[in-house]
């Protein structure tokens, strides 16, 4: 939530900070504000997107080699102007963005109110930098050791930037909680939120840790140094993204273009960890916590959204390879709930961008109470990844779409090489099934495109439905999660109302719902409890509702009974939600386009939840 981006060198600094925006903007687009220091801080910012920032700045003064920009998701404070980023201090001489929430903000608000600081915005932030004026005027401190100072009285989590008119040549960067990388170019220093917008000047980075503060000078080497005043040696990464990964590469949309990665994605993130030869999945991250997953008496997946769906499949999968009893958890709710733990228990932590608050907090209470935590994210190096004692990457590639698609199937992937290996090492699973399956698993990436190709059937479907005001996602077994993935996915990029449920359920309570309005998306894939589901979709028909279905090619039972019909390939049971969630991605897409919905960047959400 919240991009930050910084510059610091030769280059003007405008252009790299407004493009890096554009970059950052998926985690948040409410408002953007952009600081350049010359004489003066030069401070522009505005209600909307980077575009109006940039339509706001057109006619000013944007020169200057230094200045940080911010694209806001609020959390405190409406998104107006006076609550966009950057906040100035009192004084007019210091300059703030962040991303994060100070926790204690009310607190030092009304102290610094008594002390004599008038607050212009309604947000946490702006406490900040007048502690900050407040310490360096009241202690006649330097400013690092003011900001060193301010944020020993921070409670909550924070990346911050500080720019100074007094310091022309100086950044001050600050996290806790929140990401924040360095790029290291020649002569010059890059900050932001994420590697996204630093790649394309330089591939050597530093990762800041939790409660550090970098100094980025002029012609100076970079210096960090932990709140608590200990000096710590830089110690810089080589990022391996490429640029056209963080690119359209002429698809109108980032979601679209992940919803076309897939082939690709699920292969990448298989690559290297089966040896069909051999017949052996070889998870390198977490070898040398097999023993632990062998001996568990109890696996608990925690996450939040999409990752939370993956976690559910995740549920089916090891129960039935490993038969270890499995416990899905929200991450938000686990984290608040005293959850019972064991030190046999294995944690496993589902984030696609690694730094979900919820998820974090989760994963600190179960390494508390003792239990192995293991952690399955797409982002390299990010909070999640290292705050677990081991774990899997997914290797998706950058995910800039808000909505996930690519990442969700690259988890579910994850977890099927994990249950597998576990099971077959367990000996839970016969050597010829487990062989058998990962023979499959092989062949997904195919079956993957060839459902891409039913784009157009697809579309025509999303055509006719576009405007209803209800949908339904009904499936059963492993399909019961990607129903609830279809419908997450319609809802959080169309705005039109959709549930998810295992379709025996449905006569519970939703039946009540169904009357000629109300499409109902079928997952309905033979194998396990095919007969059941066609049963469930007869029960449907009979209240007049109109049938959606996935079914595997070639089949004419369903064909009959459906209004529509979506054919994917036939596939192991347990590895059908790798492919049915694919038309479910693209209705979803198809649906918001005609909607004329804001796809990649849909209405209050943000790709990365660094807030509870
Ligand atoms: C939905 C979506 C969200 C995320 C959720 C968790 O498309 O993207 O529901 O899945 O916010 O995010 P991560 O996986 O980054 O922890």
């Amino acid at each position: 939530m919240c991009g930050i981006i910084a510059y610091i060198g030769p280059r003007q600094a405008y252009p790299v900070l407004i493009k890096g925006l554009h970059r950052l903007e998926y985690r948040g687009y409410d408002s953007a504000g952009i600081c350049l220091v010359n004489q003066h801080l030069d401070i522009y910012k505005c209600k909307g997107k980077v575009s109006d920032l940039e339509k706001f700045v057109a006619d000013k003064d944007t020169s200057g080699t230094i200045g940080m920009a911010h694209t806001r998701w609020a959390t405190h404070g409406e998104p107006n102007q006076i609550n966009a980023h950057p906040h100035i201090s009192q004084n007019q001489k210091l300059a703030i963005i962040h991303n994060g929430i100070i926790e204690n903000y009310a607190s030092l608000r009304s102290e610094l109110i008594n002390r004599g600081y008038k607050f212009k915005s309604d947000t946490d932030t702006e406490v900040l930098v007048h502690l900050i004026e407040d310490i360096q005027t009241q202690e006649k401190l330097d400013l690092e050791e003011s900001v060193r100072i301010a944020l020993n009285q921070v409670i909550g989590a924070y990346a911050i930037v500080i720019l100074s008119e007094d310091h022309p040549d100086k950044i001050i960067v600050a996290r806790k909680g929140s990401p924040m990388v360095i790029g290291i170019g020649k002569d010059e220093f890059f900050v932001a939120s994420d590697a996204t917008p630093i790649i394309e000047y330089t591939n050597n980075v530093v990762y800041l840790n939790d409660e550090e503060i970098a100094v980025l000078e002029r012609n100076k080497e970079l210096k960090i140094k932990t709140i608590k005043n200990k000096i710590e040696t830089p110690y810089i990464q080589k990022l391996e993204m490429s640029l056209s990964a963080i690119e359209k590469g002429g698809f109108d949309h980032f979601m679209l273009k992940e919803i076309y990665e897939q082939p690709r994605s699920v292969r990448d993130c298989m690559r290297g960890r089966i040896n069909m030869e051999k017949g052996i999945v070889h998870l390198g991250g977490i070898r040398e916590y097999e023993q632990k997953l062998l001996n568990a008496k109890r696996i608990i997946i925690t996450a939040c959204g999409t990752s939370w769906h993956a976690g559910l499949v995740g549920e089916y999968l090891f129960e039935e390879l490993t038969r270890i009893p499995v416990e899905v958890e929200y991450s938000s709710e686990f984290r608040y709930r005293n959850p019972v733990l064991y030190e046999d228990d294995v944690v496993i932590a589902i984030s696609q961008s690694g730094e979900t608050a919820d998820t974090l907090a989760a994963i600190d209470l179960a390494k508390s109470k003792g239990a192995t935590v293991l952690g399955i994210c797409n982002v390299v190096g990010s909070s999640i990844a290292r705050a677990t004692h081991a774990g899997v990457y997914t290797h998706a590639g950058p995910e800039i779409g808000v909505a996930s698609t690519k990442a969700f199937t690259a988890q579910v992937v994850t977890l099927t090489l994990m249950s597998l290996q576990i099971g077959h090492l367990k000996g839970t699973i016969t050597r010829s099934r487990y062989h058998q399956i990962l023979t499959e698993l092989d062949t997904i990436p195919e079956k993957i495109e060839r459902t891409l190709r039913m784009n157009e059937k697809i579309k025509e479907i999303a055509g006719i439905y576009k405007d209803v005001k209800n949908f339904l996602y009904l499936g059963r077994g492993y399909n019961f999660p990607i129903a609830l993935e279809g419908a997450l996915k319609l809802k959080e990029i169309s705005y039109i109302h959709a549930e998810g449920y295992p379709a025996a359920e449905m006569k519970h309570g939703p039946i009540a719902l169904i009357d000629e309005q109300m499409p109902v998306v079928v997952i309905a894939t033979k194998k396990g409890t095919y007969e059941k589901v066609i049963s469930n979709i007869q029960e449907v028909k009979a209240r007049k509702g109109k049938i959606i279905a996935i079914i595997n090619e070639g089949d004419v039972t369903v064909k009959q009974l459906a209004d529509h019909c979506i054919e994917i390939p036939e596939t192991e049971e347990m590895l059908v939600p790798l492919i049915a969630t694919i038309p479910l991605q693209l209705l979803s897409y198809h649906i918001a386009v005609m909607r004329h919905c804001n796809v990649d960047q849909p209405r209050n959400l943000a790709k990365s939840v660094t807030v509870e």
